[in-house]
């Protein structure tokens, strides 16, 4: 789905190019050096095959934009948008603003929202009382939208309308949150370009011009002062009156904060969304130890802290599910 709205439909349409998209998507992420950002003249490794990724990255949407000037055929995505807008393989791959655009939203879409969109499973695995509070919402959706008493779960599903979508699933809305608030890793990074010292609290601090200011996510997302039990998983905290995420301003930064907030928030939403609610409403789940299904209550660890790139377990976790009974 993110390929194909944020991308190009041929490589969305062909499985095992999306897999290899996808793959070149997660290498780039790993190659990423943090010392580089600082030292620029840094003879990095990953650097040269991060320079070797965008180059295989450019031959996918190379071939696919080539092929279409042949054929004369037009579809509806990002990539058609921005050929029609003039914009060159170079733009689209490579280092221009259009290009960064492209590759963030692909990122964001590729690893971010796929990340976050498995682990709401495994929380809820081990939930029961969100999982009867997510399944019971879908249920109610599906009963307040059913038009005959033969259609079938998925086929109201498939009929909800966007505004539907966006609104009527403030438990998932909750899990996803919860599941951000505890899985999104990293430091946000802003160089101050203004050409003079920026204060920062008050106390004489300042940031000086030229430098960058580095903010720890954990700092907040972790902090004791403001989330209770800050490791448990517990969507509850941002219901009123709790609404721990409101205690102190930015107190959740899941989506950024400033001028550059995510912008693929509601697409992100929107994707996790379809996906959970289909997959709740049509599927008992339990978490299992390994893929035969065995049962177990052990989550997978979360990411490691240290760690500053979204990334999946290093163990993967498996999900053991079959189709519900009382929905069919
Ligand atoms: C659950 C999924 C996602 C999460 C948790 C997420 C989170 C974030 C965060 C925290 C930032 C700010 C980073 C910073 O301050 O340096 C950001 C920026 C961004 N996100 Fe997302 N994102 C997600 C999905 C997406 C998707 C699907 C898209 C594309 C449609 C997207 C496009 C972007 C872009 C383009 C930026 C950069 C904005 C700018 O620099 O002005 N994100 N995202």
């Amino acid at each position: 789905m993110t390929i194909r709205t944020l991308a190009a439909e041929e490589v969305a349409d062909d499985r095992a190019l999306g897999d290899y998209t996808l793959g070149v998507f997660q290498s780039l992420e790993h190659r990423a050096s943090i010392a580089k950002v600082f030292i620029s003249w840094l003879p990095a490794p990953g650097h040269y095959l991060r320079i070797w990724d965008g180059y295989r990255l450019y031959r996918v949407f190379a071939r696919v934009v080539k092929e279409r000037a042949r054929t004369g055929t037009r579809r509806e995505d990002t990539l058609q948008y921005l050929i029609d807008a003039g914009a060159s393989i170079k733009d689209i791959t490579g280092l221009t603003t259009l290009a960064k655009f492209v590759i963030n939203a692909l990122f964001g879409g590729q690893v971010n929202t796929g990340i976050n969109a498995a682990w709401i499973p495994i929380f809820l695995s081990l939930s029961p009382e969100w999982e009867a509070r997510a399944f019971a919402e879908a249920k109610g959706v599906i009963s307040r939208n059913r038009t005959s008493p033969e259609q079938k779960p998925i086929d109201i599903l498939g009929a909800l309308t966007l505004d539907s979508w966006q609104n009527d699933f403030p438990v998932i809305d909750l899990c996803l949150r919860e599941c951000i608030r505890l899985i999104l890793l990293g430091c946000p990074k802003r160089k101050n370009t203004s050409g003079a010292d920026i204060p920062v609290n008050g106390r004489g601090e300042v940031i000086p011009n030229g430098s960058y200011g580095v903010y720890l996510i954990d700092q907040v997302h972790f902090n004791p002062d403001i989330y209770s039990e800050p490791l448990k998983f517990d969507p509850g905290r941002f219901e009123h009156p709790r609404a721990e995420d409101k205690k102190v301003p930015h107190a959740f930064l899941g989506w950024g904060a400033g001028r550059h907030q995510c912008l693929g928030m509601r697409f992100a939403k929107l994707e996790i969304t379809i996906i959970m609610a289909y997959f709740i409403a049509l599927f008992e789940f339990e978490l299992a130890s390994d893929v035969h299904g065995t049962p177990t209550t052990t989550r997978p660890p979360l990411p490691n802290r240290n760690d500053h790139f979204s990334t999946k377990p290093k163990k993967p976790g498996y999900l053991r599910y079959r189709p519900r009974s009382d929905m069919w």
